[in-house]
């Protein structure tokens, strides 16, 4: 079903005035695509859609999980984790505590990858983090550390890239194997992540845009990636707004590859290849 602009005006604002969800400034065209998508899979129509916004109300909360896309995958975009293991955890291996919170973390690959790393690094036993996400049934998913192995054993090739191979020299090889974090059952295609990594890590589900933005905790690394690329512009610079207040002198946050920065004056800004790392000054 193709929806006008009046349509999806209409099912959003009406989503907004019965819930605590706003996704009145997600992105126009991505929306759009969601909520045509639930309407041909779920048979209904537009006004149908909005009579079950306002009469059912556990139907916002399903609403908004079917309209958030959750791809994730184990160390997604090599690059960054290089960028994190050579230059930003040198920055932050002396601190006595290092604070970061992974914003939209979706079912929790990004967060096992960086525990990893940080593992790696020795650096593990001083790292609290946060990971958030809007949709409380990925959150549920994330927490179980389990994963089908049909659909993420592709990523071990980026575990090897950036936990085994030197970027600058890929015959510098570690050998740590993949059982060192993970249970894998081929057979049963379950590839999960052992426990010792689990505990290690605070989810919570948590809206980025109505959300409560005060935490117990200044953050040094942020990581929101792939996420602001759902959101329209002034909505990406309040939330951008919102993590500076929420970032350490000298934090870092990390975005995804298609996701820009405004207000450059603000960062030591670094565009690299497929993504942005932003340093707080003030
Ligand atoms: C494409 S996933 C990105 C996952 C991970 N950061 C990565 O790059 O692999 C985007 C995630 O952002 C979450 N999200 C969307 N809107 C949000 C909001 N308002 N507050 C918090 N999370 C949100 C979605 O539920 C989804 O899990």
């Amino acid at each position: 079903m193709d929806l006008t602009t009046e349509e999806v005006k209409l099912i959003l604002t009406t989503l907004k005035e019965n819930s605590n969800y706003d996704l009145t400034d997600y992105s126009d065209k991505s929306i759009q695509r969601r909520l045509e998508k639930i309407l041909d899979d779920s048979q209904l129509d537009v006004s149908r859609l909005v009579d079950k916004i306002i009469s059912d109300k556990t139907f916002p909360k399903k609403l908004v999980e079917m309209i958030s896309v959750n791809t994730t995958e184990f160390f997604r975009d090599p690059e960054i984790w290089y960028q994190l293991r050579y230059d930003i955890y040198p920055q932050l291996k002396d601190l006595p505590q290092i604070n970061i919170w992974h914003a939209g973390c979706s079912t929790g690959q990004e967060v096992y990858s960086n525990l990893i790393l940080l593992n790696e690094l020795g650096l593990l036993d001083k790292a609290n983090v946060l990971a958030t996400d809007i949709n409380e049934q990925v959150i549920e998913k994330a927490k179980t550390g389990e994963f089908r192995y049909r659909f993420n054993y592709e990523q071990m090739a980026n575990f090897d890239k950036i936990i085994n191979d030197h970027p600058s020299n890929c015959d510098i090889h570690r050998g740590i194997p993949h059982s060192k974090y993970f249970e894998i059952n081929a057979k049963r295609d379950i590839i999960a992540v052992k426990p010792f990594l689990l505990d290690k890590v605070m989810f919570r589900q948590h809206d980025l845009i109505n959300g409560d933005q005060s935490f117990m905790m200044k953050f040094h690394l942020i990581l929101c990636r792939n996420v602001l690329i759902y959101f329209n512009f002034p909505l990406q610079k309040r939330i951008i707004k919102g993590f500076c207040n929420n970032l350490n002198q000298n934090g870092f946050i990390v975005l995804g590859h298609h996701e820009s920065i405004l207000e450059p004056a603000i960062f030591n800004l670094k565009k690299q290849k497929e993504y942005y790392v932003l340093k707080n000054k003030s």
